[in-house]
Parts: structure tokens; C-alpha cells; sequence
């Protein structure tokens, strides 16, 4: 695919799509990390000549004018990001984006409304892409974290304008290619979080791909289940035993080694600061649920870190919101640092809960790599396509 090193911006009229799905609550942004990995990109077009239109979808409004959906209230944040003005247009195709788009002088900025405001952006409607297209000489994507939808302003106007992938999604997938493309071995995955059939794919892929993998959270229980052992009132999926024996005989085929707990953290009720016991996993009692993984297993998975050259990480080991059950994941985490610090392991984290978790580490800036992306890096990990890369890819 090509870059933005591809790329001369002086005096074009550039499409950005950004991915502007920040977490909002009650009006406020919660966490502006995608507002700042986005910020390079747009300050190098405009430094250099271009003339930058970026647009985003925001939350999910189907193709209705929901009014707490606007791009609007973004405008302030991504003109801080930048330091410098940003204009805005209440649509983001037709006559008064056409203007507003015509109007901008070089290396000048404008954010677009919501593109989910319009059905056809689902629906990849090529009305749609056009309309985009129309605003644009070219096209540049840097909303990995948005790659996994086909719609019309990921994929439909990809096709229609020169495209280029941005920085951010540069750097995404590169991460990503050191990871799972052409990794260092050994390679290890450690996956956590609460359901195998989440995680399926996810899974499935893994064990043909990895040397090793570190299956924690409470996905573990039904896996631990699965080979027999009963654990009292756990969190577990009954239904899944098949499907988990399936995984670990599909791992072994695979030579890929699975490292399941061997001991378990246990409370007789799912809340912070109950009394927890450390029981190996032949000992979880009836009356108690396992919300952790025990001592014994991080030490094991650590002994494998030491040994790993690549670390892919998504989900973590246990109920981490809510102290104790923090503990694994946060020593893990910074074990994980620290061999990314001291001995050049390459560490690369996406998905949901995962930054969440390694923030809570302290450990984000420690790592190689961490993605901005949630639902698009946990389909990139099961060896998906993803429609917004394969059309940069093709252009
Ligand atoms: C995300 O936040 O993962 C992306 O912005 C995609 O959002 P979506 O799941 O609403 O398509």
C-alpha cells in the first residue's frame, strides 16, 4: 500500500477518514488516545500544502440525525490536538460540504459530520462514495481502528480516489505484521478475557500460528472444565466443552504449546476486597469462584516470556477492574515491560479491555506496540481480511 511518503499534499484537497469514536461520557471525552495518534497525520498534510477534510463516524445512529451523535463537540479537542483552527460542516456530502470543501485554502483543515448520519455509509452505498469522493483529489485512511467495516467511507471511496494509508494506520500495520506476519520466534499470545465464544476464531488462529499460548481470564475456567476439573460457581461457558476440547487438540496438531492456570485466585462472591483463597485448580471449592489466575501460574508464564522473542497480548487474566483480582494481570504487565525494556522483546496489545488494562499497569508506554483498535485488531488476530486495508492495498 502506499503512504504519505507516496505522497505530495501541496494544495490538494485530501479526504482523511479518521476514526473519531472516542469514548464520550456525559458530553465529556473520556480519553482523547485516538484524537492523538490521529493529530501527526493531519498536522504533516497540512504542513505540507494539503488541504485536509477529515471525516469519522461517531457511535452508532443508522443513518438518523441523532443529535448527541455529532462530530461537532469534537471540533475543540481535534483543533488542541493540532493547535491550530479546524471548520466545521454539518454534512458530510452535498452542496454544503462540496462548498465548505471547495473553500478551504491550503493547509487548512475541516471536520465533516458524522458519516453514519447517512444510511448509505453501512451499506456501502456507491451514492455515497461518490458524494465523498466529489469533496477530494485524494483519499488517505487512517482509521485502522474502523478497517473492519466495509462502508462506503473505509472501502467504497478507497476505490474511487489515489489512496493512502496514514500514518496511524501505518504504524498499526506494521505492529501487526511484526506480530503475526513475520514474527520473531518463539512467538507468544497470551489471550484472556470472559468467553470462548467470543473468541473462537481468535483462538483457532492462534494455535496455528504461535509457539505458545497463555489461554487466562474466565475463558480459562470453561477450557479447565472441559479437561474435568469442577470449578464451584466460575463464570463458564457449559456449553462450550466440545468446542474447547476441539481447541487444545487442534493446538497440539499445531505444536503450538497451550498454558492453561494451574492455580487459581477464589471468592465465594464476584466484588472488591472479598476475603480470596490460592487454590491450585483441583481445589476450587463449590461454594467459591475462581476471579484470578494463582502464583504459580504467573511464574510459569513468566518463565515463557523470558524465552519469547514476540508477545501478542489481548484480554486480560483476570477480573482486573476490580482489586485483588488485578494482581496477574498487572505482574504479567510488568514483566512484559520490563523484557521489552531490558531484552528487546517485541510486545504488541490491542483490544477493549487490554489498553484498559495495561494502563492500569502503568506499563502503555513500555510496551513496543500498543493498538489503538479494538473490534478491527481482534479480527486482524483471527486472520481476517480487513475490507478498509484490502482496498489501500488494491488502490
Ligand atoms: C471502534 O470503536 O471499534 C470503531 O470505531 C468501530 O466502531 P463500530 O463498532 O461502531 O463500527
Amino acid at each position: 500500500f502506499r503512504t504519505l511518503d507516496d505522497l505530495s499534499p501541496q494544495g490538494k484537497r485530501i479526504l482523511l477518514r479518521a476514526d473519531l469514536n472516542l469514548p464520550v461520557k456525559d458530553g465529556v471525552i473520556t480519553d482523547r488516545t485516538r484524537i492523538d495518534r490521529l493529530a501527526p497525520t493531519i498536522k504533516e498534510l497540512a504542513d505540507k500544502g494539503g488541504r485536509v477534510i477529515v471525516c469519522s463516524h461517531f457511535d452508532r445512529p443508522k443513518g438518523k440525525r441523532v443529535p448527541e451523535m455529532s462530530l461537532q463537540p469534537m471540533v475543540a479537542a481535534l483543533s488542541a490536538a493540532l493547535d491550530r483552527p479546524v471548520a466545521f460542516v454539518d454534512d458530510c456530502v452535498g452542496p454544503a460540504a462540496e462548498a465548505a470543501a471547495a473553500a478551504l485554502k491550503d493547509g487548512e483543515v475541516l471536520l465533516l459530520e458524522n458519516t453514519r448520519y447517512h444510511a448509505g455509509e453501512e451499506k456501502n452505498d456507491p451514492a455515497l462514495s461518490a458524494g465523498l469522493a466529489r469533496l477530494a483529489d485524494v483519499y488517505v485512511n487512517d482509521a485502522f481502528s474502523a478497517a473492519h467495516r466495509a462502508h462506503a467511507s473505509t472501502e467504497g471511496v478507497a476505490r474511487l480516489l489515489p489512496a493512502y494509508a496514514g500514518r496511524l494506520m501505518q504504524a498499526e500495520l506494521e505492529a501487526l505484521d511484526a506480530a503475526l506476519g513475520t514474527p520473531a520466534r518463539p512467538l507468544m499470545a497470551i489471550v484472556g478475557g470472559a468467553k470462548v465464544s467470543t473468541k473462537l476464531d481468535l483462538l483457532g488462529n492462534l494455535t496455528r500460528k504461535v509457539d505458545v499460548l497463555v489461554i487466562g481470564g474466565a475463558m480459562a475456567n470453561t477450557f479447565l472444565a472441559a479437561q474435568g476439573h469442577a470449578m464451584g460457581k466460575s463464570l463458564q461457558e457449559a456449553g462450550m466443552y466440545d468446542t474447547a476440547r476441539e481447541i487444545l487438540a487442534g493446538a497440539a496438531a499445531a505444536n503450538c504449546e497451550i498454558i492453561l492456570p494451574t492455580d487459581l485466585v477464589v471468592a465465594s462472591a464476584f466484588a472488591a476486597h472479598v476475603p480470596t483463597k490460592e487454590v491450585g485448580v483441583d481445589a476450587v471449592p463449590a461454594d467459591m469462584m475462581a476471579l484470578d489466575v494463582g502464583p504459580d501460574t504467573v511464574a510459569m508464564i513468566e518463565s515463557r516470556l523470558r524465552q519469547a522473542s514476540t508477545l501478542v497480548w489481548n484480554g486480560p487474566l483476570g477480573a482486573f477492574e476490580t482489586p485483588p483480582f488485578d494482581a496477574a494481570t498487572v505482574a504479567i504487565a510488568q514483566s512484559v515491560a520490563g523484557l521489552t525494556q531490558s531484552a528487546g522483546l517485541k510486545s504488541i496489545g490491542g483490544g477493549g479491555d487490554t489498553v484498559s488494562a495495561l494502563k492500569h499497569a502503568g506499563v502503555a508506554d513500555r510496551m513496543t506496540y500498543i493498538s489503538a483498535a479494538g473490534g478491527a485488531f481482534l479480527e486482524w488476530l483471527e486472520g481476517k481480511t480487513l475490507p478498509g486495508v484490502a482496498a489501500l492495498e488494491t488502490a
